[in-house]
């Protein structure tokens, strides 16, 4: 069966800093994959390479059936892949309503597209910050909205940067709940952990990291009792 997502050998560098060494990963159609793996290990610049924003030198990235690796990211945003970037980067000075409103872009021949009221539904806590600037709000509030932002796009396959990072508990707790919500509507994903805790919750496999390569690959359970996954996150 072809993958839905699939880097086969990428080589990504910054410059003449090789720090890809050939990873190959595949994602389903409707699947959530976990990309694990400490500090520095190349979990963003695997991200980066599918989104085309750091594109491998080698390799290749296929997307339902096409060559993207060559794509430049608004022609891979425009096949339905978004990114939730570290660190939120949302608007400071827009509303919460600007935020979504200036993300919208059109769903996919046959599909319905995302409102903003569909999102508030998704995180209550928006709807109330609807019209509070950015920069007003909580960290877990602005990774709502960074997640809502990525939805506005109507995106068939969603790149999640590090999403629990920095957030408390029972934030990520609700972060948790809404991935699962996500999941149940047929959305496909690939998150970027640290939290392996997190992490297991809400995918169905997973691929640790290490130096650029791909060290580990299993089922959510293989991750959660593996004494080698433990030993490449340092848990
Ligand atoms: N813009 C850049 N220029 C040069 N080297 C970079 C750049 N960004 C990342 N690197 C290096 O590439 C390697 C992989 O970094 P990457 O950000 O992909 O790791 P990561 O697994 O996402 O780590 P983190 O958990 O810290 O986000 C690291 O050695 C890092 O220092
Ligand atoms: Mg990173």
């Amino acid at each position: 069966m072809t993958a839905f997502l699939e880097t086969n050998e990428i080589h990504t560098y910054y410059g003449t800093s090789h720090v890809l060494f050939g990873i190959s990963l595949k994602v389903q159609p409707g699947e959530v994959v976990a990309l694990l793996g400490r500090n520095g290990v190349g979990k963003t610049t695997t991200i980066h390479s599918i989104m085309g924003v750091t594109p491998p030198r080698e390799g290749s990235i296929i997307f339902k059936g096409e060559e993207i690796a060559r794509l430049r990211p608004y022609q891979i945003a425009r096949r339905g892949v978004a990114l939730v970037p570290a660190g939120r980067r949302i608007f400071p000075t827009l509303t919460v309503r600007e935020n979504l409103e200036i993300a919208r872009k059109p769903a996919a021949p046959g599909r319905e597209p995302w409102t903003v009221e569909q999102i508030y539904d998704l995180f209550p806590r928006l709807k109330e910050r609807d019209t509070y600037r950015g920069s007003s709000l909580s960290g877990g509030e602005q990774q709502m909205l960074a997640v809502g932002r990525a939805l506005m796009g109507n995106p068939e396959f969603l790149l999640l940067d590090e999403p629990a990072e920095g957030l408390a508990p029972l934030i990520v707790e609700h972060l948790r709940d809404m991935l699962l919500t996500l999941k149940s509507t047929g959305l496909t994903m690939l998150l970027c952990e640290q939290n392996i805790a997190f992490a297991t919750a809400v995918s169905d496999r997973g691929y640790v990291l290490d130096k650029g390569t791909v060290k580990y690959q299993g089922t959510v359970q293989e991750l959660k009792t593996s004494p080698e996954v433990r030993s490449y996150l340092a848990i």
